[in-house]
């Protein structure tokens, strides 16, 4: 009897967790700053125009609309993300704690990837107009294996505030012990001191 009930109440928060899979709701229309009046402004996103007869990067660039860059979506679990990728660069392994992304690509091609919790890989590589879903929480790249043409790609999330955790960066220059990453890697720590380099500033 007692492991029936909680098995219910397993059930019943498993259920509640899903209905809850966005951001916490709100018990307003929207969120606003404290000292800010909104307006029409507050609305607006205006971090993209700088798209419109730019020069493409020279290194993989992302431009956010989330939560820091605008306020209005406190509370409203979207965010988008403009992702620019020069010949031959790439996203490195990555996971968004907080939402899934499904990046539409607009410009180029692009090879992208995510590995599930059994560690399987699935790997697809993308032509203009086709939409590639990230599970939530899940290891995932982008890559943009054309030596000469620049690839770009919009992607929305299910959060204002998505979180981008690197696994390179998260991984190798968090300063993380040597020791701790050459057993972890199972290799010695001249190896992993020698990764680590490539993150240090550049003089
Ligand atoms: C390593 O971390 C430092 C400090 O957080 C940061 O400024 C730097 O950009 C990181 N290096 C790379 C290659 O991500």
């Amino acid at each position: 009897m007692a492991f029936k009930c909680g098995l219910a109440i397993i059930l019943a928060l498993a259920i509640v967790s899903m209905a809850n899979a966005g951001d916490p709701d709100i018990l307003s229309d929207f969120v606003v700053p404290f000292n800010v009046t909104p307006d029409p402004n507050f609305f607006t996103y205006t971090g993209f125009r700088v798209l419109v007869g730019e020069e493409p990067p020279t290194a993989f660039k992302v431009i956010k609309a989330s939560l820091a860059e605008f306020p209005a979506l406190n509370g409203q679990s979207v965010s988008y993300a403009v992702l620019q990728y020069p010949a031959s660069t790439v996203n490195p392994p990555h996971t968004h704690p907080r939402s899934a992304e499904l990046l539409l690509l607009l410009g180029g091609a692009l090879e992208v990837g995510f590995v599930d919790t059994t560690n399987k890989l699935y790997a697809q590589t993308l032509q203009v107009g086709d939409m590639f879903v990230f599970p939530k929480g899940l290891i995932h790249y982008q890559y943009n294996a054309d030596p000469k043409n620049l690839a770009f790609a919009i992607s929305a999330f299910g959060s204002a505030n998505a979180g981008t955790v690197s696994v390179p960066n998260t991984v190798f220059n968090s300063t993380i012990d040597d020791t701790i990453l050459a057993f972890s890697f199972k290799t010695d720590v001249a190896t992993i001191q020698k990764i680590k380099a490539g993150f240090a500033p550049k003089a």
